[in-house]
């Protein structure tokens, strides 16, 4: 059987960027497909945390993603190294200090943003708001310059207050689309799907609870 593997990227017509991802089909007669996907970069803000990281590696392995930029202020560039080891075709870049993070943002489709602190004993999410509300708003406000188009999702805590943050940011930019902005609650969301299937004695698989704010 024939190996077709190209790599690189092309452009077709006035559609997006496309690259050609090598892909395994029919592995028990060992054939090898290759397949076109649109060139998709995604930039990841607060990469080398401990959100970041899991997070950077699920991006990683993820087929739809061909370009990973992982940004943090900290850290950064040993974590890209790793992360870049995994042996998938997905393209990893590090930038840190906010002088590196127009390279990151540029040309991104999704934007991720968990860069902040997180909870100590005690503290309430509301306790974060303000260090990671000055977090989001100087992450945004460079996502609005530099990535004006990008679907930006807002892992930062307490996510109800930071994505009106941003919210706000963007409008005062001129480049708000609700459509583009949304905060992440899977944690939630899978939280309250294990305490409700552990309260209940069901199976967690059968159980959908939907977090909404
Ligand atoms: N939405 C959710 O479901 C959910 C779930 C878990 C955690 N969180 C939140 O995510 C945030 C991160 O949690 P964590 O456990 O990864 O914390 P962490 O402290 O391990 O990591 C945060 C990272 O952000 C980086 N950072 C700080 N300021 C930055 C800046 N200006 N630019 C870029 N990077 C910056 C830090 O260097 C660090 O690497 C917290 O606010 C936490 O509450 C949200």
């Amino acid at each position: 059987m024939q190996t077709q593997q190209r790599t690189g990227f092309a452009r077709v017509g006035r559609a997006a960027p496309v690259a050609a991802v090598p892909r395994r089909a029919g592995r028990a007669q060992g054939r090898r497909t290759t397949v076109q996907v649109e060139a998709r970069k995604v930039a990841l803000l607060g990469a080398a945390g401990g959100i970041g990281q899991p997070l950077a590696l699920l991006l990683k392995m993820n087929r739809m993603v061909t370009e990973l930029a992982l940004y943090d202020i900290a850290n950064v560039a040993g974590v890209a190294a790793d992360i870049s080891h995994c042996n998938t075709p997905v393209k990893v870049t590090s930038a840190t200090g906010p002088e590196e993070l127009p390279n990151a943002l540029k040309g991104a489709e999704l934007i991720l943003i968990p860069a902040g602190v997180p909870r100590k004993p005690g503290m309430t999410r509301d306790d974060l708001f303000n260090t990671n509300a000055g977090i989001v708003k100087a992450l945004v406000e460079a996502v609005a310059k530099h990535a004006p188009g990008a679907v930006i999702q807002i892992v930062t805590n307490p996510v109800n207050s930071t994505v009106p943050i941003a919210a706000e940011t963007l409008k005062k930019a001129g480049v708000y689309d609700p459509r583009k902005l949304m905060g992440v609650t899977s944690l939630d969301i899978v939280r309250a799907n294990t305490f409700v299937a552990e309260a209940k004695g069901l199976d967690m698989k059968d159980v959908d609870v939907p977090v909404v704010g």
